[in-house]
């Protein structure tokens, strides 16, 4: 049985289908690289955490993080949709949202190492929700646009990832980038007070990809966040950030959201507060598979590699996460199974799509899906020894 089987996406007498259309047939038309996405799948994934959320009886807005995939017929579905503003976390990101149909009241900027241009790109968008991720943000805010209503962006020193990752753990007992750390909030509230900026918001991001298996330490996390609250006093809406995950392996318990929204509704139980959220993969991640063709087989020592018409430059996400992508014949044919290395065309040896993976024969001119490939792929591609060429298609 496949453990990834759901209603719109199976083999059907051994044909891929997603979405009700055949892989195979669809990725021939390409005859290259293809990514493929399911609008339905992506709707219907949203529609789930904003439910979710409503479901803590405090729930504010759902931001979508386009970061994970920023292709223009998918946020403008969703935009249509209405289920979500978006998440954006620059200039570039910021006017994408905006000309695919988000209002600016609805779009959320949450940016790292922020420099005077994209300080300037938000000073001319008053609009926007802007969350500051450190003290130097905060002041350059306040001398630009007094006055602005402002998030925190708050670092509880305690994160979590996806199998525990710490690679995929945003905060945590190492040090990072991101956010204000509870030793800066006193100065945080001077300087956001020297500008009259007015702290309406807090927001965390803790890390990517947490299912069932990390949530208690997920509430441990949040419920710091929830103690640093406490001295903010003007704050109305929390944003929690993005992260939810989803399989990526046999085995891999989904992420429970009633119990994530049970969570939050006692954590934050009692303040006068919105929760909202601005999750990316969660949307899209499993709504997208990206098809390569089959370039040959060869055996080399103990190993029988198969090469792949693509590298992990379309989706680097496995090969930098360790997210494995399940690969999945397009068909599959009956037969003995092998055991096989799926490779990719880029010359680093890294560029391995998996090891020991137990497959019908695959030969030349076979197709071959990799499944969560809906985000972080064609987000994150490169042209990377200028094999970046590939296709996207949104299935209705
Ligand atoms: C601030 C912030 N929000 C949201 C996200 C989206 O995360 P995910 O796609 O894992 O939900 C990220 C991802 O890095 C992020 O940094």
């Amino acid at each position: 049985m496949d453990w990834w089987r759901r209603d719109d996406l199976h083999r059907d007498n051994g044909r891929l289908t997603l979405a009700g259309r055949d892989v195979d047939a669809l990725a021939a038309e390409a005859g290259g690289p293809i990514f493929l996405y399911s609008e339905a799948r992506v709707l219907a994934n949203a529609g789930r955490v904003r439910d979710a959320l409503l479901a803590t009886g405090m729930g504010g807005q759902l931001f979508y993080a386009l970061k994970a995939n920023r292709f223009p017929p998918l946020l403008k579905a969703l935009a249509q949709s209405g289920l979500c503003g978006a998440d954006v976390c620059s200039p570039g990101e910021l006017e994408l949202a905006l000309a695919c149909g988000f209002p600016e009241a609805a779009v959320s900027y949450t940016g790292v190492s922020v420099s005077r241009s994209d300080h300037d790109a938000l000073a001319r968008r008053p609009e926007v929700l802007v969350n500051c991720d450190g003290l130097a943000m905060l002041r350059q805010i306040g001398e630009r646009t007094p006055g602005r209503a402002v998030g925190l962006r708050l670092n509880p020193a305690l994160g979590v990832g996806y199998g525990d990752s710490e690679r995929l753990t945003y905060a945590g007992t190492r040090t990072t980038k991101f956010g204000i750390y509870d030793e800066q909030l006193d100065e945080a509230v001077a300087l956001a007070a020297a500008s009259n900026l007015r702290i309406e918001r807090v927001h965390f991001h803790l890390g990517c990809g947490y299912l069932d298996a990390q949530m208690d330490a997920w509430e441990q996390a949040a419920a710091a966040c929830a103690r640093m609250l406490d001295r903010l006093a003007d704050v109305r809406e929390v944003n929690v950030g993005g992260g939810l995950g989803l399989p990526h392996r046999a085995g891999d318990r989904p992420l429970n959201l009633e119990r994530w929204s049970a969570g939050l509704a006692r954590l934050f139980a009692g303040r006068p507060v919105r929760i909202s959220a601005e999750p990316g993969d969660y949307i899209v991640k499993d709504a997208g598979v990206l098809v390569l063709g089959v370039t040959g087989a060869e055996r080399k020592r103990d190993t029988l590699f198969v090469g792949l018409n693509g590298g992990f430059n379309l989706h680097p996400e496995p090969a930098f996460y360790d997210l494995a992508c399940e690969p999945v014949p397009c068909v599959t044919r009956p037969g003995a199974t092998e055991r096989v290395t799926l490779a990719g065309n880029i010359n680093e040896a890294l560029d391995l799509w998996g090891e020991g993976l137990v497959m019908p024969p695959l030969r030349e001119g076979d197709r071959v899906a990799l499944l969560n490939a809906g985000g972080y792929g064609a987000a994150m591609s490169s042209n990377h020894c200028m094999r970046g060429d590939f296709e996207e298609r949104v299935l209705p």
